[in-house]
């Protein structure tokens, strides 16, 4: 019996050596240790033994069934780590690889931030600094530094939003604040823009909106004159609108400006022979522009007998309009990237 039993040790070690999958695995366990098996074979012989022969046959073969289940264990493990390396090898990613052919989304800019940007290289390029100011402004700034005392009614043209708790705060509702503080932080002489974002209360409708974009220009120095401010809006013009444009001004009303006046340009659409989108005048309103008034000079800190200066300013989102053709204001600060994605 004991050579029997060795016999088989034998042949399952042997038998094991050459297994490399778990089919071939398994089916040597069935033939060896299965139910059926050649160990139950020897087992069921041992029972047909004396008791003093089947008790020390009973120990080995309990031996010999555990040194063949090791080993069944170990080839267990080797074919296991096999096929994970297999598998790992097969299904190898190169996490340096480019994704071929995903390509994704690219953005674009808003259309008042490409205008606005396209006039900022302008403006640079003829000496223009570009400053900045807050958009939640002291009524003083927005209002009363800019010639329009608490009373008068031009406030009443530009309501806008006030802060709780705050009286002397409001939404700026216009960019022309940041000429008293560009003077009172670079000093004279002076040459800046302010593009930026304003806020009226307004009733909204395809024209009025409570968010919209300004651009303000101001000019300030010795011996600056109204010349000089229409060669500026007549320079800007031309690059908006072509060669051919024209600028006219005609007087008009300001508090911060004396003289002020509206700036207008030959309609880009009829070249100024009238049509609807310029109401068959042939002009279209733009800019509104003038001598900086001396009250105003004065609350920079500006001499107004030794310097003078003009300010403009214009509604960049009324321009991105015009460009574009766009017949609804609302559009803009709507967020919806239907429209936004065709600019
Ligand atoms: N601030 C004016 C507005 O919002 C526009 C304007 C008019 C600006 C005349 C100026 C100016 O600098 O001189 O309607």
């Amino acid at each position: 019996m004991k050579e029997q039993l060795d016999q088989l040790k034998q042949f399952a070690l042997e038998s094991l050596q050459g297994v490399t999958d778990n089919d071939s695995l398994e089916r040597l366990r069935v033939e060896i240790l299965g139910r059926k098996g050649k160990m139950a074979e020897l087992m069921k012989a041992m029972a047909t033994l004396g008791d003093e022969d089947r008790k020390a046959a009973g120990a080995a073969a309990n031996e010999i069934k555990a040194a063949i289940e090791g080993a069944f264990a170990t080839v267990a493990g080797r074919v296991e780590s096999a096929a994970r390396s297999e598998r790992l090898g097969r299904e190898w990613i190169d996490v340096t690889e480019p994704t071929i052919g995903v390509r994704s989304g690219m953005g674009n800019l808003h259309p008042v931030t490409q205008v606005r940007e396209d006039l900022e290289d302008l403006f640079s390029s003829m000496g223009f600094i570009v400053a900045d100011g807050p958009e939640l402004e002291s009524e003083y700034y927005n209002f009363t530094a800019l010639n329009i005392p608490a009373t008068h009614p031009a406030r009443d043209m530009q309501d806008t939003f006030y802060i709780e708790g705050h009286p002397d705060m409001v939404m700026r509702t216009h960019t022309s604040p940041v000429q008293i503080r560009s003077m009172q932080k670079y000093g004279v002489p002076l040459r800046a823009i302010v593009p930026g974002r304003c806020f009226r209360n307004e009733a909204t409708d395809v024209r009025h909106e409570h968010t919209f974009h300004q651009l303000e220009g101001v000019v300030i120095d010795k011996g600056i004159t109204l010349g000089h401010m229409k060669g500026v809006l007549e320079t800007v013009a031309k690059h908006l609108y072509g060669s051919e444009t024209q600028i006219r001004l005609r007087p008009k009303f300001y508090p911060f400006v004396e003289p002020g006046v509206n700036g207008e340009v030959t309609c880009f659409l009829c070249k100024g022979a009238g049509c609807r989108l310029c109401k068959k005048s042939g002009w279209l309103e733009v800019f509104g522009a003038g001598m900086i008034h001396p009250n105003v000079l004065r609350e920079g800190g500006v001499d107004p007998d030794v310097y003078s200066g003009f300010a403009f300013g214009f509604g960049l989102t009324r321009l991105v309009m015009l460009k574009y053709g766009i017949d609804d204001i609302r559009h803009l600060e709507g967020g919806d990237l239907r429209f936004l994605k065709q600019f």
